[in-house]
């Protein structure tokens, strides 16, 4: 083979090339994809040429080794560059590096561990409003919840009473990214097309939602603790604190980095307990055993391992940030194909994770398989439901945490059957979503 050798991939239509199978069934198309032709392939997406990348190596060449030749998908985030401005999922370069640096405090170990009671009282209040024999769509309810906990955590802030405005705007938000993430081509917000429009709208929504949380911090005028009084104290070396845009830019990827994925995680979990009911017998056993009739707390953490296991195992077979991407800035060259600048290159949790050279029965939910060595033996990205290298997902721990002590705390208390008449159907938007939510009836325990 040639140094310069295209990988194969899928032919596709003459001018939108494989546009239609990525915009209709990515899941299917990109297992499809890795199972005909391998460990690297090649995608054209009308003008755009993309590599799918499905070999651990060459996922950690782009995240980790060779990382400064990759940019985040700059392609679809000039779309969405008025909703996350210049936030930490999107920014780049040194202006990255310095925003990282100051947030990366608020998501230390012990700063965490400080936030788990809020989680777990957030938790109860919700399930205290529940009742015997109703039927309720959970994902939404878990919505809610991880909105309000990163709310308040983060900024301080009590959301409850907006708690549904801000969930449909972010709602708004999302749907309209899934559209411009398969759009090959740009539609500036100004057109006013309705869905510029509702999209506009949500995120003025948004905006004065934040402004206000900063406003009422920069009259406390007092470190509350939480990450906005840090961003707001923070300085850089001319002595220059960060403008309110700045701080609204972060305050917003963070409400949306830091919620939905969670819930996803959770929804996602719930959605395959109902169909495991060993996996959920064991589950309970663990809780019990555990904690008795007391409240998980941060230090039953280490004892709650098959709770955790759970998580893992859900968040494998359904990764809630199921692909994403990065552009090459100069020609490189990957597993002996050529890299051309300007690639964009997909990595994808839901492929790997269900790849059968790394995961035996890989459709099948095992919390178990965790038990052993599978860790130690699994190259490092076989499983990255979180990333990886320099942006590696600032929450991992975070999230982690708030998914055990949320499972913990209300799978003490209700059982959940699906209601069948309410199929749950995948909708992979920018995240994994369950299409009509995951509606179940409940019973307590
Ligand atoms: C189960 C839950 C979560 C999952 C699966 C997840 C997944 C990810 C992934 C895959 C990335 C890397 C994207 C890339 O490299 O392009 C990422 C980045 C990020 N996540 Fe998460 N995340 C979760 C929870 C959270 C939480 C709770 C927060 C904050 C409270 C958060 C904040 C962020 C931020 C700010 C970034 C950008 C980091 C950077 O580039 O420096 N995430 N997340």
């Amino acid at each position: 083979m040639s140094q310069t050798a295209l990988p194969p991939g899928p032919n596709g239509h003459f001018v939108f090339g494989n546009l239609r199978e990525f915009g209709t069934d990515v899941l299917g198309f990109f297992t499809r994809c890795a199972r005909e032709y391998g460990d690297i392939v090649r995608l054209r997406l009308a003008n755009r040429t993309a590599y799918l990348l499905n070999h651990p190596d060459y996922i950690e060449y782009v995240l980790v080794t060779n990382n400064k030749n990759f940019i985040k998908h700059s392609f679809f985030w000039r779309h969405m560059r008025k909703m996350f401005g210049q936030g930490l999922l999107t920014s780049e370069g040194d202006f990255w590096l310095r925003q990282r640096r100051l947030a990366q405090p608020a998501f230390h170990r012990d700063r965490i561990a400080s936030y788990g009671e809020v989680m777990v009282a957030y938790a109860e209040r919700m399930v205290d409003g529940w009742g015997e024999g109703e039927m309720r769509n959970l994902h939404e309810d878990l919505l809610s919840v991880t909105l309000e906990i990163v709310a308040k955590v983060l900024f301080d802030a009590d959301v409850a009473k907006d708690v549904e405005a801000v969930g449909q705007a972010l709602d708004a938000i999302t749907q309209e990214s899934a559209v411009r993430l398969r759009r090959p081509f740009y539609i500036p917000d100004a057109v006013p097309l309705p869905s510029n429009i509702r999209y506009l709208r949500a995120v003025r929504r948004m905006d004065k939602l934040v402004y206000r949380i900063i406003r009422e911090h920069r009259r406390a005028d007092q470190d509350a603790g939480d990450l906005v009084s840090m961003l707001l104290e923070s300085r850089d070396e001319a002595g220059r604190g960060m403008s309110d845009r700045q701080l609204r830019d972060e305050a917003i990827t963070i409400l949306l980095a830091g919620h939905e994925t969670v819930a996803l995680a959770l929804s996602w979990t719930w959605y395959l307990l109902s169909q495991h009911p060993t996996a959920e017998r064991q589950l309970v056993d663990e809780l019990r055993r555990v904690l008795g009739d007391r409240l998980p707390c941060v230090a039953d953490l280490p004892a709650l391992r098959y709770t955790e296991r759970v998580i893992k195992e859900a968040m494998r077979l359904y990764p809630p940030v199921y692909s994403f991407g990065r552009e090459a800035i100069d020609d490189c060259e990957i597993g002996g194909y050529a890299v051309p600048a300007g690639t964009t290159l997909f990595m994808s949790p839901w492929v790997m994770h269900r790849h059968p050279r790394y995961f035996e029965q890989p459709d099948a939910f095992l919390p178990e398989r965790w038990d052993g060595d599978l860790v130690e033996r699994l190259p490092k990205f076989a499983y990255f439901p979180f990333g990886g290298g320099p942006r590696l997902c600032i929450g991992s721990r975070f999230a982690m945490m708030e998914a055990v002590l949320l499972l913990a705390a209300i799978a003490q208390r209700f059982h959940f059957s699906l209601v069948p008449e309410r199929p749950v159907t995948l909708f992979p938007s920018i995240t994994l979503r369950p299409k009509d939510g995951v509606w179940v009836r409940l019973s307590e325990r």
